[in-house]
C-alpha cells in the first residue's frame, strides 16, 4: 500500500500514531495534577520498563497533559557522567517561562542562573564560555552554595513558590533517570521530600530502566514513599490491536484478524516491535485489508531493520569482551525456558558458562551496566534491558 501514507512510527521517542493501552497512566496523572494544584499531598511519579516499551513517548504525553492544565513544564534527559545542574536549570527555565508570569519571575530566574553557574566545570575556561541564556542577573546567597542538596532544595522551593503564586504547578520530566549521578539522585530525593512536605505544587516525573527504583532506594531509604512507581510494559493483545488498527482505519485501511494474530505473535506486544512490523506489513501489502501472508512476507525486512536500528546500535557500543559476556548471558537464558530473554540470569551461571571467575568478569559486567545494556534488579542476577536481545544475539550477532 502507499508508503507515503504509512502511519507507523518505529524509532526511539517517535510519537506513535495511536498511544494504545496507556489510559490508566494518563488518567492517574490528571488526578495527580489536580490534587497537587489544590495543595494535596502527592508522590512524584517514576515510570520504569525495558527499552522500547514506550516510556519516553508516555513521558511526552504526560508533559502535554501538564501543559494543557496550564502548568509550567520542562524536560531533560540524564546522561552518564553529566551533572544535573545545567540540564535542570534549562528545564526549569522553560517551566518558568511557560508559567507566563513575566516580572514576577525575575527573582526565581536569578536563582536558576545562580544554580546553573555553580556547575563545577572540569576546566575553568569552559565556565566562561557557557551561558545559561537567562537575561536577569544571578542572585547570590540562594541555590549557589555548591552543595547540590542544599542548592536543589532552595531552587525547587523558589520555583514551587512561584508556581503556587501563579495558582498553577510545575512538572519536571527526567528521562533516563537511572543515569543521574549518585549525588544528584540523592539531592533530588531530598528536594522532592522537602517540597512534598511544604505542599508546594511541584512534581518530578521520571522514566528509566527497571532497576531505577533500586537506584533510588539505595540513595535514600525513604524514596519508596516519595515516588509512585509505575511499570510500563508490553501491550496486551487488545491494546496492540488498537495500536495497529486505529492508525490504519484513519487511512481507510485495516488488518485481517489473522494478520493481527500473526503480528502479536511476532511482536509479543512490545510497542517498538508493533511499530516496526506494522510499518513493513503496510508497505508489502498489495491492498487492504492487510493479511497474515503480508505480515509473514514482510517479517524478514522488519527483523533486518530492528537488527540495525534497535539491536545493532546497542550491540555496537559493547567491546569484544562485553559482547562475549552478552552472548554468554543469551546462552544461559536460552537454557532456561528457550525464549527467556527477558528473564534475569544468575551472574554465577554466566561465569560458569565462560569458565571464568565472577570477579574476572566484573569489569565487563560493570561496563555493560553503565552502558545500559543490562540491569540488575535483584542481587546476583542480571537481565537484558532490550527485549528479545538474547534471541537477536543467538540468531545473528
Ligand atoms: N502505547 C503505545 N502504543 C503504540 N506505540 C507505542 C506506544 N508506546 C510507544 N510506542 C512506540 O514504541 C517505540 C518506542 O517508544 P519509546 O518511548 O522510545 O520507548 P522507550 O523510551 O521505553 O525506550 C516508538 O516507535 C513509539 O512510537
Ligand atoms: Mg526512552
Amino acid at each position: 500500500m502507499d508508503p507515503i501514507r504509512n502511519p507507523y512510527a518505529p524509532g526511539a521517542g517517535q510519537r506513535p500514531p495511536e498511544l494504545a493501552g496507556r489510559d490508566a497512566e494518563l488518567d492517574a496523572f490528571d488526578v495527580v495534577l489536580e490534587r497537587v494544584a489544590r495543595g494535596r499531598p502527592e508522590r512524584s511519579i517514576v515510570l520504569t520498563g525495558l527499552r522500547g516499551v514506550g516510556k519516553t513517548v508516555l513521558l511526552n504525553a504526560l508533559r502535554s497533559a501538564a501543559v494543557r492544565a496550564r502548568w509550567g513544564t520542562g524536560k531533560l534527559e540524564a546522561r552518564p557522567d553529566q551533572s544535573l545542574r545545567r540540564p535542570l536549570s534549562a528545564a526549569l527555565h522553560t517551566a518558568v517561562r511557560e508559567l507566563g508570569r513575566p516580572g514576577d519571575s525575575d527573582a526565581v530566574l536569578g536563582t536558576i542562573k545562580a544554580f546553573a553557574l555553580r556547575a563545577a566545570p572540569p576546566k575553568a575556561n569552559l565556565r566562561d564560555r557557557w551561558n545559561p541564556g537567562i537575561d536577569v542577573p544571578a542572585t547570590t546567597g540562594r541555590a549557589d552554595s555548591g552543595d547540590i542538596e542544599i542548592d536543589l532544595v532552595e531552587l525547587l522551593t523558589d520555583v514551587g513558590g512561584l508556581a503556587a503564586d501563579a495558582g498553577s504547578g510545575v512538572a519536571i520530566f527526567i528521562d533516563e533517570m537511572q543515569d543521574l549521578e549518585p549525588e544528584d539522585i540523592s539531592a533530588l530525593c531530598a528536594a522532592c521530600h522537602e517540597i512534598s512536605q511544604s505542599g508546594l505544587p511541584l512534581i518530578v516525573v521520571g522514566a528509566g530502566l527497571p532497576h531505577l527504583p533500586a537506584v533510588l532506594s539505595a540513595s535514600k531509604s525513604y524514596s519508596e514513599r516519595l515516588f509512585r512507581y509505575t511499570r510500563i510494559d508490553r501491550l496486551d493483545r487488545a491494546a496492540a490491536d488498537l495500536a495497529l488498527s486505529v492508525p490504519a482505519s484513519e487511512e481507510g485501511a485495516g488488518f485481517d484478524d489473522d494478520a493481527l494474530a500473526a503480528l502479536y505473535e511476532l511482536t509479543a506486544g512490545y510497542p517498538y516491535f508493533v511499530q516496526a512490523y506494522g510499518k513493513v506489513a503496510w508497505d508489502v501489502a498489495p491492498r487492504s485489508p492487510i493479511s497474515a501472508d503480508d505480515v509473514r512476507v514482510g517479517a524478514p525486512e522488519a527483523e533486518a531493520e530492528l537488527a540495525v536500528g534497535f539491536f545493532g546500535s546497542r550491540y555496537e557500543r559493547a567491546t569484544p569482551a562485553e559482547r562475549e559476556y552478552l552472548r554468554a548471558m543469551a546462552d544461559v537464558a536460552a537454557e532456561g525456558d528457550g525464549d527467556g530473554d527477558v528473564e534475569a540470569v544468575p551472574t554465577a551461571a554466566v561465569a560458569k558458562l565462560l569458565d571464568r571467575t565472577p570477579q574476572s568478569l566484573s569489569p565487563a559486567r560493570d561496563a555493560l551496566l553503565k552502558k545500559g545494556l543490562i540491569y540488575s534488579g535483584e542481587r546476583g542476577k542480571i537481565a537484558f534491558t532490550v527485549p528479545h536481545f538474547g534471541r537477536y544475539l543467538r540468531g545473528s550477532a
